[in-house]
């Protein structure tokens, strides 16, 4: 229940009955984040926290329900009075107009159509909605589909490809990290045929937040630290996600050889990628196409000729940064993309898409510049 209050400055305020009890400006957009003590939880709360359209109304954790968010993240401290509550669908559809999901997969299908059903808008950082066929779904993800009926309703978000599509849309699936890079710096070759499609290669490496923040010994600093080494080289979740986005751009199937990697690094993702060519083109043809198709983009930047993207130069922002080089030896083009896992990988690509879908500016929020060193 919500009841308008006057308020001095002539904004109207709408006093409501959710977590907080606080005063609320109907401007806002009245927003929940339910999973937000994990890592895309808490970068989506620096940036919903910095947004000037976003009121954050609600956050969700079933351990640290009662806790007050600020004692989770001090990062935070000043910024937000709201304490974690168990996250709820009832009360999460009375107290927001948008809910973000930052969950592991199989929690958002189980949620989902309640809170559409209630008028909810709905952004899924997980895997739940990413993949049109649920039998590959369920394959890749060991478990049945609890929400089938909305797999072809969901619009996948890489705001690229699907920024039409976006607008107003109810249920928003936000890629996942390695598969937003991958596409990213795959597009080009494959919107416009230029490049074999049963012949990609991708070899990307992800900082260890890319993990989730729980305890695995593989996780600890002295097992991570000055290490480095590739896992799930024989199947990793992300691959038919990937497929299924090339596959769209080439209007054909693709084979992709994915292989992933754990970087010694918080953040970060650095993938580098292998196409063969069909045709010969110059240096200077594949970087003019590069430049051509993100001209537009307001957080893809295509690096100058010869220079090489490094992950400390997108930390915490939601820019991906490109390079393609042909390699005359071997007659093969190798693409380089950088982003911040956690930013243009999950938190800040959902910001992106909330901002489109809400008709707001798309860098709305997004414009910080990197702290170097
Ligand atoms: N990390 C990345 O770089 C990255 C990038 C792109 C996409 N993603 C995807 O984003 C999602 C979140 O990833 P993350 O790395 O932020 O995970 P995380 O650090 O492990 O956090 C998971 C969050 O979900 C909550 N949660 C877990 N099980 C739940 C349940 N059954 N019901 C309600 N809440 C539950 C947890 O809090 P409680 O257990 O206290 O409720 C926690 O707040 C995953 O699906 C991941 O694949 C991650």
């Amino acid at each position: 229940m919500q009841r308008r209050v006057p308020y001095s400055y002539g904004v109207v305020l709408v006093q409501s009955s959710g977590s907080s009890g606080q005063a609320r400006d109907a401007t806002k957009l009245r927003v929940g984040v339910v999973g937000a003590t994990g890592y895309t939880g808490v970068e989506l709360l620096r940036l919903l926290l910095a947004h000037e359209h976003v009121e954050l109304c609600m956050v969700t954790s079933r351990a640290e329900a009662g806790t007050r968010l600020d004692s989770v993240w001090p990062s935070l401290r000043g910024r937000c009075e709201l304490c974690y509550e168990a996250p709820d669908m009832q009360a999460l559809a009375n107290a927001c107009e948008l809910v973000f999901f930052a969950t592991p997969h199989a929690v958002a299908m189980n949620m989902a159509q309640e809170l559409l059903d209630a008028g909810c808008r709905i952004i899924d950082l997980s895997a739940d909605f990413r993949l049109r066929d649920r039998t590959t779904w369920e394959h890749w993800y060991g478990t049945s589909h609890a929400a089938p009926q909305l797999l072809d309703k969901a619009i996948y978000a890489l705001p690229e490809v699907a920024r039409e599509k976006l607008a107003g849309a109810q249920l928003i699936a936000c890629p996942g990290c390695y598969p937003t890079a991958v596409q990213l710096g795959f597009l080009p070759l494959l919107e416009n045929k230029l490049v074999e499609t049963t012949s990609l290669i991708a070899n990307a490496a992800s900082g260890v937040s890319g993990a989730g923040r729980q305890a695995k010994i593989g996780n600890l600093f002295a097992e991570l630290s000055e290490n480095f080494h590739a896992y799930a080289v024989a199947g990793h979740r992300h691959l038919p996600e990937i497929e299924q986005g090339l596959a769209a751009a080439a209007g054909e199937s693709v084979k992709l050889t994915f292989v992933p990697h754990l970087l010694p690094a918080i953040r970060g993702i650095h993938a580098t990628l292998y196409a063969k060519p069909r045709g010969k083109l110059s240096a200077t043809d594949w970087q003019s196409l590069y430049e051509q198709r993100y001209a537009d983009e307001p957080f893809v930047d295509v690096l100058p000729q010869g220079v090489y993207p490094e992950t400390r130069a997108v930390r915490a922002s939601n820019v991906c940064q490109i390079s393609v080089e042909p390699l005359a030896h071997s007659n093969m083009l190798c693409v380089l993309a950088v982003e911040d896992n956690l930013t243009k990988g999950a938190a800040g690509q959902a910001i992106q898409a909330m901002n489109i879908c809400y008709d707001y500016a798309e860098t709305m929020g997004l414009e910080n510049i990197v702290a170097l060193p």
